[in-house]
């Protein structure tokens, strides 16, 4: 090289650290502080990570992750939900370990660390365009291995790529809880979450009621929530395997900003960014395919909402007790106009167009035929029901061990369930 280039390619390498120097950093190095009125943003300059003060709340500051250009400043992810620092003295630090530290610098008292998992060698802390706060080994490209991330610690907020579900191996659990309120984000009464007791199913608590249950994974959506299956905006999957099971979107257009939330009412949506009108804009309510309570008309009652009164028998079934089902006091459900004899012989009636019911008492094989599924349920006489796992591929079998509750009739998207009946009730001709 001679003089005049080599100057060149000095003063471009100054501008051009100059600029690096001006962009703010994705990263939090090893030691490095971030203090509260400092962030880090990440590469697209999707996300920012620094303090905030929620709502009206001026008081109180959090740590936590927003969008970083929308005015509205709308959080995704918080830290210290339940431990929030007074003053603007949080300082955020990253140690040798792999573990963020926050700590209020005023008290010097620590109010929130993160974990860690596997081998520290030598971290760093990135904020992805995704929203996910990852802690990774820097000599390690594959994030799979990572020591820590955010979207293990779900907030109130469900952003595309997050699992939702359970990993054994990390021994995470993965659901999203309200705020309390706008001005507090300390975990409200509402759970959004999966249960694994028989197929598992995704469920929304009230404290420790069952408000909302949206059943299991059908193989193109989730039994109750026909209207969260693929769509122009987000297309779902699930997996299922002996280390994690999990359901989890993708956005079909990366360039739209989407996220669910739960509200600390309890409302549970689906939100897109509309650039046009600079707001959220509510996509998607899976509620609305369900706002009927958990288990409102009984077991082996079928919910129409259609109709009035809402509540019916299964055909075959009448109400346990006719003078509180008269009166909508549905809850005792209904029972057998004829009673099983599997001694004798029971056979099988086809219901359709149905939500099936619990399956938190159920049984089921992913390799199975209807017809075995359907051999296997005939063989056992505490089998109550039978049907086809997955309607995708049309393979598996889930079996019902247990008096069926939590039904409800659906004008499209239901599906077919085979409810042991006596052969006595099968042969009826007149009804
Ligand atoms: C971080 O700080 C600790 C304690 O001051 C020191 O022992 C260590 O060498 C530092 N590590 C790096 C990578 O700077
Ligand atoms: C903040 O206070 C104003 C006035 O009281 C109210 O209208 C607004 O809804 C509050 N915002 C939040 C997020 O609580
Ligand atoms: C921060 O708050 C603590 C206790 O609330 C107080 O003792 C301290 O003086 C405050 N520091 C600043 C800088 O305001
Ligand atoms: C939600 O996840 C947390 C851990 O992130 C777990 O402690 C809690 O039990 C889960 N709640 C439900 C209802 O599964
Ligand atoms: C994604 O969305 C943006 C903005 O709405 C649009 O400009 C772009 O064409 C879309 N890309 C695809 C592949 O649909
Ligand atoms: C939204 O508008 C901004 C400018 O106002 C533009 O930079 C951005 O690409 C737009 N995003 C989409 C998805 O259209
Ligand atoms: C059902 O009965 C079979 C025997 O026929 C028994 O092995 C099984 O444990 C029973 N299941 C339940 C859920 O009661």
């Amino acid at each position: 090289m001679d003089a005049i280039p080599l100057f060149l390619f000095f003063f471009l390498l100054s501008i051009h650290s100059l600029l690096v120097s001006i962009k703010a950093a994705d990263t939090i190095a090893v030691n490095q502080t971030i203090k509260d009125g400092q962030t880090i943003v990440s590469a697209q300059e999707t996300f920012e990570l620094g303090f905030f003060s929620p709502g009206n709340n001026t008081q109180n500051r959090y740590l936590g992750i927003w969008y970083k250009r929308l005015a509205t400043g709308t959080v995704v992810w918080v830290a210290n939900r339940q431990t929030p620092i007074t003053n603007k003295s949080g300082e955020l630090t990253l140690h040798p370990d792999g573990i963020l530290v926050l700590r209020d610098s005023a008290t010097d008292r620590i109010v929130w660390t993160s974990d860690s998992f596997g081998a520290t060698r030598i971290p760093t802390a990135r904020l992805l365009d995704s929203g996910n706060l990852m802690v990774v080994n820097d000599d390690d490209e594959n994030l799979e291995n990572y020591i820590w991330q955010s979207f293990d610690h779900p907030s109130n907020t469900y952003l595309p790529g997050m699992k939702f579900g359970r990993n054994l191996e990390r021994g995470v659990v993965w659901n999203i809880t309200s705020w309390k309120s706008a001005d507090d984000p300390s975990p409200g009464p509402y759970v959004v979450y999966m249960d694994f007791n028989g197929a598992p199913q995704m469920f929304q608590k009230d404290r420790d009621v069952i408000l909302l249950r949206f059943g299991i994974w059908n193989g193109l959506w989730f039994t109750g929530m026909p209207s969260f299956k693929d769509n122009q905006i987000f297309s779902v999957r699930y997996v299922s395997n002996d280390i994690e099971t999990y359901s989890a979107f993708s956005l079909i257009n990366a360039s739209v900003l989407s996220r669910l939330t739960v509200s600390p009412l309890g409302d549970l949506s689906w939100w897109n960014w509309i650039n046009r009108t600079q707001g959220w804009f509510i996509y998607l309510t899976p509620t609305v395919d369900n706002h009927v309570r958990y288990a409102l008309c009984g077991v082996y009652g079928s919910c129409d909402l259609e109709r009035s009164p809402s509540c019916e028998c299964l055909k075959g079934f009448t109400p346990k007790r006719r003078d509180q089902w008269d009166v909508s006091d549905w809850t005792r459900g209904c029972q057998r106009e004829i009673a099983l004899d599997c001694v004798a012989g029971d056979g099988f009636r086809k219901y359709s167009s149905l939500k099936l019911p619990d399956t938190r008492e159920s049984w089921f094989d992913t390799r199975m035929t209807l017809a075995q599924c359907e051999t296997k349920c005939r063989n056992e006489c505490n089998c109550t029901a039978y049907t086809t796992l997955d309607i995708k591929d049309n393979i598996g079998c889930l079996l019902w061990y247990n008096e069926l509750i939590d039904m409800k009739k659906f004008p499209t998207n239901g599906q077919d369930i085979y409810i042991r009946m006596a052969t006595a009730e099968l042969g009826k001709i007149f009804r």
